[in-house]
C-alpha cells in the first residue's frame, strides 16, 4: 500500500531553503509514503465571486488534494506568520462551503528559516488553521528547522547525520500517522 502524500510548499524563491528541505524529504520518505509536491504559484487571489465558477487551476489543486492520503506543509515563516501565498492555497481549495479539498486529511507540518525560532510561530499559526479545516495534525516531533551555511551539501541532501536522523524520525512518525488515518476511514 502507498500513501501519497501532497506537498504545499509555502515560498516562491527561486532558491527557497523550504522548497529544498522538501525535496531532501522526499529522498528521505519511509516507503509507504510518496511524496507530490502541488503547484500554489499560480492559483488566483480568492475571491468568494468566484466560489461557483473555481479557476481550472484551483480545480487543479483540488484534485490533487483529493487523491492524496495526507499533506505536508513546508513552510517559511513571514513576519511572524505563514506567507500569504500559503494562505491563499488554503482559501481556495477550502471552498465552496462545504466541498473544502482539505477536510480529514492527516498533516504535517515543518518549516526552515534563518531565524532561531525556525519558524515556530508560523507553524503554530498553521495549525489553528489546519485545526479549524479538520485536518488531523501530527502533534511531535515539531520541526522547527534553522538554516545555516552548509546545511544542505551540493546535491541537496541533509549534510548533517543528526539532523537527517531526527528528520528521517518525523516522516516515520507522519508515515504512521497517515496510516493510522487512512486506515480509520477504509473501516468506516
Ligand atoms: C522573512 N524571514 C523571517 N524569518 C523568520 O524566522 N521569522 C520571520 O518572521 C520572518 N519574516 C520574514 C518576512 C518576509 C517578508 C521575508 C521575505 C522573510 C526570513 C526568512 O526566514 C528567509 O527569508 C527564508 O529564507 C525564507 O524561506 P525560503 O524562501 O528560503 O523558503
Amino acid at each position: 500500500m502507498t500513501y501519497r502524500i501532497a506537498v504545499v510548499v509555502g515560498s516562491l524563491r527561486r532558491e527557497s531553503f523550504n522548497r529544498q528541505l522538501a525535496a531532501a524529504l522526499t529522498k528521505l520518505a519511509p516507503q509507504p509514503l510518496e511524496f507530490v509536491t502541488v503547484r500554489i504559484d499560480d492559483l488566483p487571489l480568492y475571491n468568494q465571486d468566484d466560489d461557483g465558477n473555481q479557476s481550472e487551476q484551483v480545480k487543479r489543486l483540488k484534485t490533487e488534494l483529493s487523491q492524496s492520503q495526507g499533506v505536508l506543509f513546508v513552510t517559511p515563516e513571514y513576519n511572524r506568520s505563514i506567507p500569504g501565498v500559503l494562505k491563499n492555497a488554503i482559501d481556495n481549495a477550502s471552498r465552496p462551503y462545504g466541498q473544502s479539498a482539505w477536510a480529514g486529511k492527516p498533516a504535517a507540518t515543518i518549516g526552515i528559516s534563518v531565524g532561531a525560532i525556525g519558524t515556530a510561530m508560523a507553524q503554530q499559526h498553521l495549525r489553528n488553521i489546519l485545526a479549524y479545516l479538520d485536518m488531523p495534525t501530527l502533534g511531535q516531533p515539531e520541526m522547527f528547522v534553522q538554516h545555516k551555511t552548509g546545511f544542505f551539501t551540493p546535491g541537496g541532501d541533509i549534510a548533517d547525520d543528526s539532523t537527517k536522523q531526527f528528520l528521517q524520525k518525523f516522516l516515520e512518525r507522519f508515515a504512521e500517522w497517515v496510516k493510522h488515518h487512512a486506515d480509520k476511514v477504509a473501516n468506516k
